[in-house]
């Protein structure tokens, strides 16, 4: 528990190191004690991720979305998930996602132009990385409003993380209706949080749609013209917030800070976008000859995934490579360890993108790289978040030079893979 506490990305790698690909953890203090069986191979991520039965998203850490951001996508099951993601996949079509790549663009060239100011030559990409992906997750999801929601979002947001991630691993967590400090402070930004999302919900509808995410969702119907309430679209909102925002901003603050630790990476990066844009702004027709800088990011990927673990409890007994995990255990998959380990990737903790050229990924296992899961739950926001990061990769360096400031990065595992402190970077114009 406490190596688990201290380190818990070190901790997983030593347990595959010394234990094999399936691990036992023994948590908790006496008679609170909790089993959780850690599964390290691609071809266990793919025997629990590619079936659609024996596994729940009911272990602690999806019990506190569900209970603070509702019962979207993320954390919906059975009945209402097979509906709601009937209902909401074709809005994630190459097709459609392609819709927002004009208001990606915009933000990434708005954030540069700030870049311009001469105090801006050594700048935070953890921070930078942050607040794009912020403003371009808000614009798409809500357009007009986007900036009234972002300011509940800024306050009430980190106030709900701390929340859910301190319970989510504590061994015993206080009933979340006792009139405590942390609970009443909880049950107030959430309140803020549904209370914006309601009304711009309502507004909307009473006006008619618009061409963002929100006007989509409110106009989604199937054949049969079933709809989601307004209730599942506040949801969806959330959950979109919650898993598209961060994820993606990760993604590219590794990306960046890999290349600027790497000039010959970054050579090779720069010469593809001149070659591809010449001096034109990056758009949506460019991302498929964007081939090197999508390895770039796959490769970041690897090394630094969002999601550096997927937990999900098993209603049924199971074996994998000869180890029994039993129901009702909580399964523990770990794209932080798998994405390092050695059976499928040589020099695991060099930055390489040639992994990923054409030819090179049909040699390795399909789950030896999981960073959007996989399976009938896998990302629905996977090309959403490729395009947007390669986007913004292609449009910075078209423009700049980077140089790491900060060659080592402090890493934390908290929901998502985070930092701490900034990732300094000096941007010089070229
Ligand atoms: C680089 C960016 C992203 C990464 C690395 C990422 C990662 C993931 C992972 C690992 C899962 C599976 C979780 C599990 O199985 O427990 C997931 C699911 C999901 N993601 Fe993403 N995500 C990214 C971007 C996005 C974006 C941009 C959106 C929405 C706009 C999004 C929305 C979702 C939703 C709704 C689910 C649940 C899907 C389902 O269960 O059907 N993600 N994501």
């Amino acid at each position: 528990m406490n190596a688990l506490r201290r380190d818990p990305l070190a901790t997983y790698l030593r347990a595959r190191r010394d234990h094999g690909d399936v691990v036992r953890f023994s948590v908790g203090p006496p008679g609170l004690r909790q089993e959780i069986f850690a599964v390290f191979s691609a071809e266990g991520a793919q025997q629990l991720l590619a079936r659609s039965v024996g596994f729940r998203k009911e272990d602690s850490f999806y019990d506190e979305i569900r209970n603070l951001f509702g019962n979207g996508l993320l954390t919906s099951q059975d009945d209402d998930y097979v509906r709601q993601r009937r209902l909401i996949q074709p809005l994630f079509t190459r097709r459609k996602v392609n819709l927002y790549a004009d208001t990606m663009c915009e933000e990434v060239l708005r954030m540069l132009a700030q870049w311009k100011d001469p105090d801006h030559s050594t700048i935070d990409i953890a921070h930078e990385m942050t607040r794009l992906t912020q403003r371009i997750t808000m614009r798409v999801l809500f357009g007009g409003a986007s900036k009234e929601a972002g300011e509940v979002v800024d306050r009430c947001f980190p106030v709900l993380g701390a929340y859910m991630l301190r319970r989510a691993f504590a061994p015993l967590s206080i009933p979340r209706n006792w009139p405590t400090p942390a609970n009443r402070r909880a049950t107030a930004a959430r309140r803020e949080l549904y209370d914006v999302c309601d009304r711009i919900i309502r507004e909307r509808a009473a006006l008619g749609s618009d061409n963002d995410l929100l006007g989509l969702l409110l106009e989604a119907d199937d054949s049969t013209g079933d709809r989601l309430s307004s209730e599942e679209v506040r949801d969806q909102v959330l959950v979109f917030f919650l898993a598209g925002h961060e994820t993606t901003a990760t993604a590219t603050k590794f990306a960046l800070h890999l290349l600027a630790r790497t000039p010959d990476v970054q050579a090779r990066a720069r010469d593809e976008i001149d070659r591809v844009l010449g001096s034109r702004t990056p758009g949506v027709e460019d991302f498929d000859r964007l081939e090197y800088v999508q390895m770039v990011l796959k490769e970041a990927m690897r090394l630094y995934p969002s999601a550096p673990g997927i937990t999900r409890r098993s209603t049924a007994d199971i074996e994998i490579a000869g180890h029994l995990i039993p129901a009702g255990a909580t399964v523990f998959l770990s794209p932080w360890v798998t994405h390092r380990h050695p059976a499928y990737w040589k020099d695991p903790e060099v930055f390489a993108p040639e992994r990923f050229a054409p030819g090179e990924e049909a040699d390795r296992p399909r789950y030896a790289w999981f960073p959007f899961g996989g399976g009938p739950r896998a990302c629905i926001g996977q090309y959403f978040g490729m395009l947007e990061s390669v986007l913004a990769v292609s449009a910075i360096l078209q423009k700049y030079e980077l140089e790491a400031v900060d060659t080592e990065v402090r890493l934390v595992q908290k929901m998502l893979l985070q930092t701490e402190g900034p990732i300094r970077c000096r941007v010089i114009p070229r």
